[in-house]
């Protein structure tokens, strides 16, 4: 089988890496790809939004499936665009992506089918916004509704700063369109879990859980970035939680999908907080998690060939999905200044021998000269399996103390939480 899958990021590596374990996979094709896809896959130099001259590409390369990574061509509606000329694709259609592409939309669905989440207001007016954090008061939570890569929330600890938040998103649009109409919500406080499921449509299959760590900096400090390491399992959450967080959310939303008349095939995200009350809603994403996906694909034992045909082919009820017991920990190096403006093109250097539990994944990397050289704020993600997530832990922070670019920021404390 040959596949191709779309984007550049440490999911996309993670997923041509699961891909090649795969029996039912002859060639791979990363579009456009990073320095770490390059190891495994054929690079194309196509862009994640250049629809017509991806589906030209899978048209002649003979693609029997194409696997969409980040939410940007999902919302742009690549899926629509590839399955008007037949061709085999994964991930949702323009009109179920917009779950992730407005977060007013989403809230709308979880308010409509009783979906538990933070109690919300939308504004289009940011003086309406202002009067309405003066009356509710801090903390407070501030919410651009359109894309802004994961930096378009703000968790107000403070009035001031979510006076800042709304006048920065609406008045000085720093985050352009997407900051026109926000999303003002309840501060809700609790562990975080990512929650994924495969959808095929009617059924879902939960994914093992994960817990991201999104702030910049130790002891979550700082900006919000995209994701600054994960971990799975996560020990400290109870499987009765996780079971009705799937009952009272994943379920309910397929159902909901389905109730529009939308048709939902790809992977369902829900970001989630495990509060006093149970789990709530913090957002979902229409796709993969990164750096989730770099701690659940490797725990999956079953192909993942044989999971993306059920979820196109609507057969997802027939799959058996198993998992290994395995703990996955992965840390994520990024360029200095991120979340914030940073350099690109510095070389980075690995070590020469790697343990062979651990894989290198790279994220915003590029080929230069026959070099690795930095291409983006999250540069790679080390993730380490164990028996332990502390055996995990511990090696993948051996590997990320040996790869060295100038500058290079991690987080010391990923998986700190599930270790008590
Ligand atoms: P999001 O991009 O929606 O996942 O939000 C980014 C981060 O902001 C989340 O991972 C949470 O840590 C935090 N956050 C978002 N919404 C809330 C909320 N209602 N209460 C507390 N924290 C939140
Ligand atoms: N790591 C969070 C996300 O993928 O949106």
């Amino acid at each position: 089988m040959r596949v191709l899958v779309i984007g550049n990021g440490g999911r996309e590596h993670a997923i041509v890496t699961k891909l090649a374990q795969s029996k039912r996979v002859s060639q791979i094709y990363c579009a456009p790809g990073n320095a770490g896809t390059a190891i495994l896959a054929e690079n194309v130099a196509i862009g994640v939004s250049e629809q017509e001259r991806l589906a030209e590409f899978a048209i002649a390369n003979a693609i029997d499936l194409t696997i969409v990574g980040p939410e940007v061509p999902l919302i742009e509606g690549i899926v629509d665009q590839f399955e008007l000329l037949n061709l085999p694709i994964f991930g949702p259609r323009k009109a179920a992506a917009i779950i992730e592409g407005s977060k007013t939309f989403a809230k709308e669905m979880m308010q409509k089918y009783a979906i538990p989440t933070a109690k919300y207001q939308v504004f289009t007016n940011s003086n309406e916004a202002l009067a309405y954090v003066r009356q509710e008061g801090a903390p407070i939570v501030i919410k651009a509704d359109g894309l802004a890569a994961g930096k378009g929330v703000v968790v107000a600890q403070t009035l001031a700063e979510a006076e800042q938040a709304i006048v920065e998103a609406m008045d000085e649009k720093v985050f352009g369109d997407a900051g026109d109409q926000v999303v003002i919500e309840e501060y809700l406080t609790g562990q975080e879990i990512s929650l994924m499921a495969f959808v095929d449509g009617t059924t879902a299959i939960p994914m093992v859980i994960s817990q991201d760590h999104k702030p910049v900096f130790d002891g979550d400090k700082g900006p919000n970035t995209g994701g600054m390491g994960t971990y799975s399992p996560v020990p400290q959450i109870a499987d009765e939680i996780v079971q009705q967080a799937i009952d009272t959310i994943i379920y309910p939303m397929v159902d909901a999908f389905h109730q529009e008349g939308i048709v939902y095939k790809g992977v369902l995200y829900a970001g989630l907080m495990i509060t006093d009350e149970g789990p709530k809603v913090i957002e979902f994403n229409a796709r993969f998690g990164d750096p989730e996906t770099q701690v659940v694909l490797p725990r999956l034992k079953t192909d993942l060939v044989d999971v993306f045909l059920a979820v196109i082919e609507g057969r997802l009820g027939e799959l058996k999905i198993e998992w290994s017991d395995q703990a996955a920990v992965c840390v994520v190096m990024t360029s200095p200044g991120y979340p914030g403006s940073y350099p690109s093109g510095l070389e980075i250097t690995f070590p020469e021998q790697i343990d062979s539990h651990t894989i290198v994944i790279h994220a915003g990397t590029k080929e230069q000269d026959g070099k690795a050289v930095t291409a983006g704020g999250r540069v790679l993600g080390v993730t380490a399996l164990g028996s332990t997530i502390q055996e995990s832990q511990k090696r993948a922070y051996e590997t990320v103390e040996k790869i060295r670019f100038e500058g290079a920021h991690y987080r010391k404390d990923i998986a700190a939480k599930a270790i008590l």
